[in-house]
């Protein structure tokens, strides 16, 4: 299941303000989604738009998705379900039961993003962000990975230099169903001496580590095969499990090369040298912030798909990124991490490569065309929104529907 995603990345910049870019255009027309072929392979997906600019990213993904997937001969039949902040709305709970049993029966599950202002201030089992939790682990998905990629379109979007920035191709495997975001004891509490407390447990069993660590050396396999494992075993006994099972797991890969690192460090490491990492294995709380620290090395949080897997059953595809309240409705969010999470989701979901190819040149394409949303946009480039953005790569799609895969 585990295998890397690949982009293959022109090595040029088209965005210099020398290029012509083509026009811009008010109402820029529309691509006709359809092969004109019936399928051969249908597939079921529960749609969670969720909340803020999910439902906008998840409309360009779906259409992508669509149109990528029928020149492979693929078609869908959706389920779009509540999630999040509209859930609550909808029902009072943010992962309602029909939700997550569509999510079940589904091969596939394609989700937007969840939160916002208005539920900021709920008890915690009625956050939005609960709902997400309660999803992956009712699906026991408990390997996330993150692929961190800066495309040669974008070097100069990353904070970093670009000598620093260019040609990083990194993957975070990030245990997403165990760890200190479900460990027990938690709660809150009184003191003796009638202090408010607040506490939660880092907790992993052997087995929980095993088979992340698995998924982690598999990947690596199909990439340049090194895995950095991130732990804090200086510190804490879950981290000392962590390195114990993960150096015991390696012995099953022979010709995986094997590093741990603090994750202090690796935070540092992430910033300085970022070129010095292939796979990083990591728990969730770390997985968690380490993957937003190396989006920012993409050039923007709006750029970074996942993938969340079992042995077996439906994988959940999401971007990283959040719901991003104070833009929503204002068609400026950049759908490319949803787009490429529908990539995976062909990919590592259902086994359909071809289909992902064409998804993933289409976006790199869109970029080497220009195009840019608010978040990637440099000078020389051609400014777009959600829609536009989802418009020229069907365009692309389109452009390239008989070129083989
Ligand atoms: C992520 C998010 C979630 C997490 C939140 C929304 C619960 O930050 O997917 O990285 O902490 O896992
Ligand atoms: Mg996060």
């Amino acid at each position: 299941m585990a295998a890397a995603l690949h982009l293959n990345a022109k090595p040029f910049n088209l965005c210099s303000p020398s290029i012509r870019l083509p026009k811009s255009s008010p109402s820029p027309f529309r691509v006709k989604c359809s092969a004109g072929t019936s399928p051969s392979r249908r597939y079921n997906i529960a749609l969670l738009p969720g909340d803020g600019i999910g439902p906008e990213v998840i409309a360009v993904a779906k259409d992508v998705l669509n149109f990528a997937a029928s020149l492979e001969g693929i078609g869908f039949d959706y389920k779009e379900m509540p999630v999040g902040g509209a859930a609550l709305d909808l029902t009072g709970v943010p992962l309602p039961d029909e939700t997550l049993l569509a999510a079940k029966e589904s091969d596939a599950i394609l989700f937007g993003a969840i939160g916002g202002y208005k539920w900021d201030d709920n008890p915690k089992h009625l956050k939005p962000e609960t709902g997400l939790l309660q999803l992956r682990k009712g699906l026991g998905v408990f390997a996330n990975l993150r692929p961190a990629t800066v495309f040669p379109q974008l070097v100069d979007a990353s904070t970093l230099k670009r000598e620093v920035a260019e040609g990083v191709d990194l993957m975070v495997v990030r245990e997403l169903t165990g760890g200190i975001y479900f460990g027990q004891p938690r709660g809150f509490k009184t003191s003796e001496n009638g202090e408010e407390i607040g506490f939660n447990t880092e907790v992993y069993a052997a087995q929980e580590i095993d088979r992340v660590a698995r998924v982690a050396f598999n990947n690596a396999r199909k990439r340049q095969g090194r895995v950095c494992s991130v732990d804090k075993a200086n510190v804490l006994e879950a981290s000392i499990l962590w390195r114990k099972r993960v150096t015991a797991i390696a012995a099953e890969y022979p010709d995986v090369e094997l590093s741990h690192m603090y994750v202090d460090n690796a935070a540092m490491q992430l910033i300085r040298e970022p070129k010095q990492f292939d796979t990083i294995l990591t728990n969730n709380i770390f997985g968690d912030i380490l993957s937003d620290a190396a989006s920012m090395i993409t050039g923007s949080i709006g750029m970074l798909p996942s993938a969340s897997l079992r042995e077996s059953g439906p994988g959940l595809f999401e971007p990283i990124h959040g719901s991003a309240p104070d833009i929503a409705g204002q068609d400026k969010a950049n759908p490319l991490a949803t787009v490429l999470s529908a990539a995976m989701l062909l990919k590592y979901g259902l086994g359909e490569e071809n289909a992902a190819k064409r998804i993933e040149a289409a976006v790199l394409d869109t970029l080497d065309k220009g195009f840019r949303t608010g978040d990637i946009y440099s000078a020389g480039c051609k400014r777009v929104g959600c829609k536009e953005m989802g418009e020229e790569l069907l365009k692309s799609i389109e452009s390239h529907k008989l070129a083989t895969v």
